[in-house]
């Protein structure tokens, strides 16, 4: 018995160095995603932040506005809160669809759209660059038409739309 127990511990031992040798002082720890559902719905993200924050960015893209420091400033703040959503996009929340969208490819692809146009928005916003700015708002544009045509019921889930 007491044999067997030390053999256990030997080979234990050898084990463990095995699996430190492997990565000799190389070890990084590894990002962990602590998975988590939203108590909210993707219904609601649309209404209450993404279409908030595109519509700031669309009105500022107006060739005829003059943008304020103020303005940009708001331009960047808005396009933060875009590519925030992305997570809240691809993770879903508590829409009896949500579950189903976020496994599509496609899906992820027009959240991935959306946020390449919101990084862009973010990068014109910063350089005061409205060229760059009416590019970005096209591109976001082009992001909710497309998933909204694929992927948007005629009627919201939860009845929940953007009055104001
Ligand atoms: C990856 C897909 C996707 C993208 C990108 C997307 N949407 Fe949506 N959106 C949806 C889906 C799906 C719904 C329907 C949600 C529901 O009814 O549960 C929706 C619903 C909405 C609604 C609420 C329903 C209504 O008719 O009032 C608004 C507003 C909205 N989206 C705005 C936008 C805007 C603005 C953008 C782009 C900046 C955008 N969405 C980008 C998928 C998307």
């Amino acid at each position: 018995m007491k044999g067997s127990a030390q053999l256990l511990l030997v080979v234990l031992a050898f084990g463990i160095l095995q699996a430190c040798s492997d990565q000799p002082g190389t070890y990084t720890p590894a990002r962990v995603n602590i998975p988590f559902t939203p108590d909210i719905s993707i219904n609601e993200v649309m209404v209450a932040q993404i279409d908030h924050a595109a519509h700031f960015i669309w009105d500022a893209a107006d060739p005829d506005r003059e943008l304020s420091m103020s303005e940009w400033q708001e331009v960047e703040h808005h396009s933060i809160q875009l590519i925030s959503s992305r997570a809240a996009m691809t993770m879903g929340g508590t829409g009896v669809n949500d579950a189903m969208w976020i496994a599509q490819v496609s899906w992820r692809d027009y959240v991935n759209q959306m946020n390449d146009a919101a990084v862009l928005a973010l990068t014109s916003a910063r350089l005061n660059d409205k060229i760059a700015l009416t590019v970005a708002s096209d591109d976001l544009i082009e992001s909710c038409e497309g998933c909204h045509q694929q992927y948007k019921p005629s009627i919201p889930t939860e009845g929940y739309t953007h009055n104001h």
